[in-house]
């Protein structure tokens, strides 16, 4: 069939809406009629180079939909289904998924690294060539054909708007507190960055009962934003942070810090250390470019404070539990994920988006499709 996707065929370059030709579902995928798909920061990667999908590349890996067409063997879904997407497979078969961190799957790597699906089959194409979906979602397209293992059944009173941001954004923000380093009652909590993982951060801490939320951005719009979520203290960088936040915490400093700034660079590890707690955990959320590898950071001091530096990939999120988990809380208003959505944007208007992403407009801007 044929779909209108946005493509990304260079580094730097802008990305292109332009008819593809849309692979039928092989064994074990889907074709979704995508309904929604956020504009995360980590699409924008592959622009700057920060990040390098195989290219050219169709965008888009924060969605959600209603299938149109099922692949030979497949029984969990059915025309018409609404559905969830996520980033990282759940084979359910492998070590990691096995015992209960499904966000390691030993499958994740296909979706990582390569851009095609099963046998490095291309499921988009434009003519003769190959064009590959971001991890192996590509939701910034009408239509496109999935693996089942990367698609959850959606509730019917979910939004596709909401449930597409769940799809990575709100599970990277909310899992940050929640599953990569559970806040307690009580606890003092920093925020860096309030895009759309940032803004899900405080609101997993707010859940969690922390005492102290502290947001900090450099934009004066998404402190009112991060205060809109939860945020009980903000500030526009570290150094306006760190008083307010040793005075609030009677000099223990936060138990855990997430950092969600767009760009991470490895200079900006030490101050950032500085605003964690002895014992406290700095969860490393941002993509920095790839080809950075060094970091600034006071060893001695880090090391003999007891404090952890910990990875988070997608919030350490297992889509089955906790999606579900997810719907329960937006429906008792607990987590508030309409509000989340600053702009919606139709698929020509892609680059649009993310401009305002840039220009700090948006906690999140959505792409919507009719
Ligand atoms: N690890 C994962 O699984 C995962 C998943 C999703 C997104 N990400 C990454 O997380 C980061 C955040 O994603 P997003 O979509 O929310 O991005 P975003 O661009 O929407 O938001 C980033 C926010 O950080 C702010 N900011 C920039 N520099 C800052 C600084 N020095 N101090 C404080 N705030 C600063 C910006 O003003 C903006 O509000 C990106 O790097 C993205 O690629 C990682
Ligand atoms: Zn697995
Ligand atoms: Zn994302």
């Amino acid at each position: 069939m044929k779909t209108r996707a946005a493509v990304l065929w260079s580094t730097g370059g802008k990305w292109s809406v332009e008819e593809l030709d849309l692979a039928e579902p092989g064994p074990g995928e889907v074709t979704i009629r995508v309904r929604a798909s956020g504009l995360c920061h980590s699409d924008d990667h592959n622009v700057t180079g920060d990040s390098q999908a195989p290219l050219p590349v169709v965008g888009g890996h924060e969605g959600s939909g209603e299938v149109v067409s099922v692949g030979p063997g497949v029984d969990r879904f059915s025309v018409g289904d609404r559905v969830a997407t996520f980033p990282m497979p759940a084979c359910g078969r492998c070590r990691y998924c096995s015992s209960g961190r499904s966000h390691l799957c030993d499958l994740s790597a296909r979706t990582m690294m390569a851009t095609a699906g099963e046998n490095a089959r291309f499921r988009f194409h434009r003519g003769d060539v190959g064009v590959g979906a971001y991890t192996q979602l590509g939701t910034f397209s009408e239509y496109t054909t999935i693996s089942v293992e990367q698609a959850f059944a959606l509730p019917d009173d979910i939004p596709f708007a909401a449930a597409a941001l769940v799809g990575c954004g709100v599970s990277t923000g909310f899992g940050a507190t929640r599953r990569v380093a559970p806040v307690s009652p009580g606890d003092h909590v920093v925020v860096i960055g309030v895009g759309g993982v940032g803004a899900a951060a405080v609101q997993g801490a707010r859940v969690a009962g922390a005492s102290t939320i502290m947001a900090i951005d450099p934009v004066p719009f998404k402190l009112e934003q991060a205060v809109r979520f939860g945020a009980t203290h903000t500030a526009h960088g570290i150094g306006e942070a760190l008083p307010v936040l040793r005075e609030v915490s009677w000099g223990a400093m936060a138990d855990v810090v997430v950092v969600a700034v767009g760009v991470m660079h490895g200079e900006m590890l030490a101050a950032q250390a500085e605003l964690v707690a002895k014992g406290g955990s700095l969860v490393m959320t941002a993509v920095a470019p790839l080809v950075e590898t060094t970091v600034a950071l006071p060893l001695t001091r880090f090391a003999l404070a007891g404090k952890s530096l910990v990875g988070n990939l997608a919030g350490s999120t297992n889509p089955v539990a906790d999606f579900d988990e997810m719907w329960r809380l937006y429906r008792a208003g607990q987590v508030q994920l309409d509000e989340m959505v600053t702009r919606t944007y139709s698929l020509d208007q892609v680059n649009k988006g993310y401009e305002d992403m840039h220009a700090g407009r948006n906690v999140r801007g959505l792409v919507v499709f009719d």
